[in-house]
């Protein structure tokens, strides 16, 4: 497989061939870096780390896993450059361009990615837009596969805000996938009818089945519970609405007795609000595997950066 020199802004642009050979590609450097084995796939790269959000897991996974590879990362923060202030996105990515060899960039405006893509000439890749959310699946999807050993035919149910940046990327990856997938969400909260109509597509090619629900006793026998905050960076004005709106679809004990079975798992990409959109009972009774996803995050994103940039293997 050579992804070399492609950036990685929505999974829409990967084959699901592509998605498991970075998912199994993470496993193995996982594996390496468990027997404390490093790699130098990136000798010599220097890494811009765009955040116009902050970010704990993201940042410190493209921090990690480029020093692991022999790369320089460098951390530019929202007050640190002139992005879209005082300088066009376009202006700015040629600059990166010519001194970087990969950007990460998180923030607001998914064109923003697409901009700095274009104009940039080096791989970009989306640590996280308002629209999309595509290393976090990534890191959910080699969880889900180190519990259940395969992707394929499993059955995820999201509860929550099901038209945020996560909820959009589980729909892509899951669909491209073959994961059923279930969005339980107010009507209001649904996925965009353009997405839906993509994913119907792939779906279709994978075999795997999309249900959006507002209606909790329609979801039943899922292997995996997920759910994100009610409120995503950004939409901090809409707090007490949320709350009043999404109360019903909270992760609890009587949501997971309504629709697990034995061995399903939660999982949350966290940072986590307890009490709003997960108990802290059901948190910390998931916490083992919620973390492993966390920390699924960095050997997931150094795959990323080591298929597209450097040599591609473990
Ligand atoms: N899940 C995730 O993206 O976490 P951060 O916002 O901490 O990067
Ligand atoms: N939907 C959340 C994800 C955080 C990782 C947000 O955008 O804030």
């Amino acid at each position: 497989m050579n992804l070399k020199g492609r950036s990685f802004l929505t999974l829409k642009d990967y084959t699901p061939d592509e998605i498991e050979y970075l998912i199994d590609l993470a496993a193995k450097l996982k594996e390496k870096k468990k027997k404390g084995i490093l790699g130098n796939s990136l000798k010599g790269k220097n890494i811009a780390l765009i955040f116009e959000k902050p970010s704990t897991r993201t940042r410190c996974a493209f921090t990690i896993g480029c020093i692991d590879e022999g790369g320089h990362p460098e951390y530019l923060g929202r007050d640190d450059i002139q992005l879209g202030h005082k300088e066009s996105i376009e202006d700015t990515a040629r600059v990166l361009g010519r001194m970087f060899d990969g950007i990460e960039y998180r923030g607001f405006a998914h064109e923003n990615a697409e901009i700095l893509a274009k104009y940039s000439g080096v791989p970009v890749w989306n640590g996280l837009t308002d629209t999309y959310h595509p290393t976090q699946i990534l890191a959910d999807f080699l969880t889900l596969k180190e519990q259940f050993g395969k992707l394929k035919g499993l059955k995820l149910l999201y509860a929550g805000d099901g038209r945020n940046n996560v909820a959009n990327s589980l729909l892509i990856g899951c669909t491209k996938m073959g994961i059923d997938i279930t969005i339980l969400s107010p009507k209001s909260l649904w996925p965009e009818g353009e997405l839906v109509n993509i994913c119907k597509g792939y779906a279709e090619a994978s075999g795997s089945i999309i249900e959006i629900t507002q209606d909790l006793n329609s979801v039943k026998d899922v292997d995996a519970v997920y759910t994100d905050v009610w409120c995503s960076m950004g939409e901090e004005a809409l707090a007490e609405e949320r709350i009043k709106l999404l109360k019903p679809y909270q992760v609890n004990d009587d949501l997971l007795k309504k629709v697990g079975k034995p061995n399903t798992i939660v999982l949350h990409c966290l940072p986590a609000v307890k009490g709003n959109e997960i108990t802290h009972e059901v948190f910390e009774r998931f916490s083992k595997v919620i973390f492993d996803e966390a920390e699924n995050r960095m050997h997931t994103i150094k795959a990323v950066m080591v298929a597209t940039l450097g040599n591609g293997q473990a």
